[in-house]
Parts: C-alpha cells; structure tokens; sequence
C-alpha cells in the first residue's frame, strides 16, 4: 500500500537501496559491456572515455534527476505522468512515444541478449563457431530469444518489490564481482600496458564532431533516458528519499561498470595484438578468441557472458516495465495481463531482427539506415533517433513547462537543502540539453543522406 493510499495497486521499492539497484540495473546492461567497450575502440579510446564522462555529468545526471522528479511526483506511468502534470495537454504523446520505443528497444534487445545465454554454453564447451554462423543458425538464435524474452516475463510478473527489486538485490552484485574478477584476469596478462594507455592517455587530435555524438547518444542509452524508463522507476520511490543523491548513485554506478568493462576488454585485446576498433562484433568475435588463450579460459569466458546475460536481464525488465506500468496504471489490466500480452508484442516485433543476423539474408541487407540489418535499423531508430528525440522533449518539458519551480517542491521532500544544484539543473535542462541533442539529431539525420 502507498502513503497516499490512492493508488495502492502500484508497488513501492522497499528502500532507497531497492531502488538504487534495480534503477542501476536497468542502466546497466549490453549498452555498458557490449557497447560501450566497442564504441571507445572505434572513438580512439581515452580521449572518448573523458567526453562520455562529461556528457554523464552535464546530460545525463540533470536528465536523471528530471525523470526520476517526474515519475514520483505523478506516481505514473510515462503517459499519466504527462498528463498529471500538464492535464489535457498534448505532452502525453511524449509519454506514449516512450512506451513505444520501450516496446521497440526490447524487441531487438532481447535478441542480442539472447545470444549471450547461446554464449555462456558455447564458451564453457570450447565450440569455436564463428558469430556469423552462430547468428545464422535459427534453432539456436530463434530459442535462445522465446527463452530470454520469458525470463524477462517471469521477474517483471512478480511486480515491483517481489520481482524487480528482489532480482536486482541478488543480479548486481554478482554482476560486481565477476567484473572485478575478470579485471584482475585481464590486466595481469603480459602486454596489458598498452591497452590500459589507450584507455586512459587520451590523444585529443583525434576528436571530432562524430566522437561528440557517438559520447552523447552512449550516455543516454547507457543511463537508459529518453524514454520513461526512470519516470517508471522514480513512480515506485517513496516521498521521503532523495531524489539527487539516488539519482547520482544510479549514473555513478552505471559509469562505473562502462569504465569496468572496458579495464576487461582493452588489456586483454592489446596483450592479444587485435584491433580496438572491430565494431559491434568486438565482445562476441574477439573475446571468444582471446579466452582459450587464458588459463582456465572456457571458465573465464563463460562467466563473463553469464555477467553480460545478467546486466542485460535487469535492462530488459525495465524495457518491459514501462509499457506494463502503463496499461496497469491507465488501463487497469491485471499486471499478469500486461506482461504477457506486452511480451508478446516485444516478440513478435522482433523477429525480423532475430532473422535479420544470417536467417533470412533479405532482412539483413536493407537499404536502412544503421549498418543494413534490421536488427541495425532498429537499434538506429529507437537507441538513436528516438531516445534524443524523447531526452530533447523531456528536458524542454521538465525546463520550460513544469519548470523548476515547481518541480523543486517535490525534489527539497526527501531533500531540503538541495539549493544552488537546482540552478546547475536547470540551467542543463533548459539551455545545455535540448541546444546540444538538437545538434545531435540534426547531424543524424544529415548522416543518412
Ligand atoms: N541502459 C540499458 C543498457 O545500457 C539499455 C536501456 C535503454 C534500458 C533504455 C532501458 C531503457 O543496456
């Protein structure tokens, strides 16, 4: 039952650690340990790192703040969330585009997700297919997705506190140790040096616009905003925590587990003498060439697509929860309803995805956007185009529409002394976000001609 006592069929996180854990967990998933590692190879490495991490600070944090505001101000979904603020306005639409790119990111990313499950099996018995082959075989790809995508259904059935949060308590830590395992495996290799430079003595020569983008559109997806997913979350938190420090703990986290990974990656990538910049392929292709040359590889491996299945589970429940959040609060269906029927929406959008990685060859060469797949195309559309078109709306929203004013009520209970911070928010949110994103969307778009 909520304090408010209004809508008591909405979970509640049972503490603020609760929260900060399943928060986290959905920020950190493929986008931090696939992804991240990947696009700093192919950005030049430190001097990207040092730009990813300003655009967390300056972007990603005051974005954080505004959504977690949102969420628990409204206690709603993102489409009720909109509207209680704004009754009758047209920015709920923001609220519904969010569900739909929620729906839409978890189509295709339960279909890479998938494949890390494929991967704890095939590195534990040493099977040294290609990732091609591995992708193209549909008796493998097509279960391997059908069994994440249940996964996914059966935490986010059992609600809030008893499914989200109580997977989350166990998930992240384990998530943390395997990390720091793999680390001191990766950095003690012969030849880790060099790879360990180029993670952190940054070369600004090689910066440009494109590394500017790359850094804001990975700090997005990586904090999971521009699409609700941390108004839903901040829904379930209770008046009295502090909606800033939360807010930071969870950005804190997920940088540091992006900076984590890429401690296991790079050292291990130079001491092997292969190249930084392979593109997605990196953790999927290299890594599975560099683990049987490791003593005690295959166990080595296998844990570490076991911490990339984990983080990618707790990123797709939160993917799930947004649309189920909605039909729960707005449509008052029974949460068991939701999550199926959202489920399998999520599953039937995603097969041309599935089929797009070697299946069916016409799905993956398109002429689309985002690399020629339609898995590609997806992650275009929704990771890039929609998340900075949502960022941009909300900051716009929070910034010019609600305005701080009024949301700083909401952010001094739980925190008081906030003071000057709000003004460094609202400056963000206002001026910094929508000018920069705008920037962003519009090289975008002038990219695909
Ligand atoms: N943040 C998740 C990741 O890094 C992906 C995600 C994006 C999850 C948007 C929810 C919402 O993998």
């Amino acid at each position: 039952m909520t304090s408010d006592g209004m809508h008591s069929d909405r979970g509640e996180w049972s503490s603020k650690l609760g929260f900060i854990l399943a928060a986290a967990g959905s920020a950190i998933g493929l986008g931090n340990i696939w992804r991240f590692p990947y696009v700093t190879g192919q950005n030049g490495g430190a001097a990207f790192l040092i730009l990813y991490l300003v655009c967390v600070l300056l972007l990603g944090l005051p974005l954080m703040v505004a959504e977690l505001t949102i969420g628990r101000f409204s206690r709603r979904n993102p489409v009720g969330a909109f509207e209680a603020i704004k009754q009758g306005s047209w920015w709920k639409i923001v609220g519904y585009l969010g569900v739909l790119t929620g729906v839409c990111i978890l189509s295709y990313y339960t279909v890479m997700a998938g494949y890390t499950i494929g991967y704890i099996v095939k590195t534990l018995v040493g099977n040294d297919t290609t990732f091609e082959s591995f992708t193209s075989n549909a008796w493998l790809s097509l279960p391997l997705f059908l069994l994440f995508s249940v996964l996914t259904v059966l935490v986010v059935h059992g609600g809030v506190k008893n499914g989200i949060e109580r997977w989350a308590k166990i998930l992240m830590p384990v998530l943390l140790f395997l990390l720091v395992v793999l680390i001191i495996r990766s950095v003690t290799l012969e030849g880790a040096g060099r790879g360990l430079s180029f993670y952190f003595k940054p070369d600004f020569s090689k910066v440009t616009g494109k590394t500017l983008l790359a850094a804001l559109g990975q700090a997005f997806f990586s904090l999971s905003l521009g699409m609700g997913a941390m108004i839903t979350y901040g829904s379930y938190l209770s008046k009295k925590d502090n909606l800033v420090t939360s807010g930071c703990f969870v950005a804190l986290f997920d940088t540091m587990i992006a900076v984590m990974a890429g401690l296991v990656i790079f050292p291990a990538l130079f001491a092997m003498n292969m190249n930084p910049a392979e593109g997605p392929g990196l953790v999927f292709q290299v890594l599975p060439r560099i683990f049987p040359q490791l003593p005690g590889g295959n166990i080595v491996g296998a844990a570490f697509f076991l911490l990339l299945a984990i983080a990618a589970l707790t990123s797709t429940i939160s993917l799930l929860e947004v649309a189920t959040a909605y039909l729960v609060d707005e449509k008052h269906w029974l949460r068991r309803k939701a999550v199926w029927i959202v489920a399998a929406v999520s599953f039937g959008l995603g097969l041309p995805s599935a089929l797009s990685q070697g299946i069916v060859p016409a799905l993956g060469d398109l002429p689309l956007p985002g690399g020629g797949s339609f898995l590609g195309f997806m992650d275009w559309l929704f990771a890039n185009v929609m998340l900075a078109a949502g960022a941009i709306l909300i900051s716009i929203f929070f910034g010019w529409v609600w305005k701080m004013k009024s949301a700083a009520e909401e952010i001094r209970q739980g925190y008081p002394n906030v003071g000057k911070l709000l003004t460094a928010f609202d400056i963000m949110l206002r001026f910094v976000c929508p000018a920069l994103i705008l920037v962003v969307l519009i090289y975008l778009f002038i990219s695909i001609g």
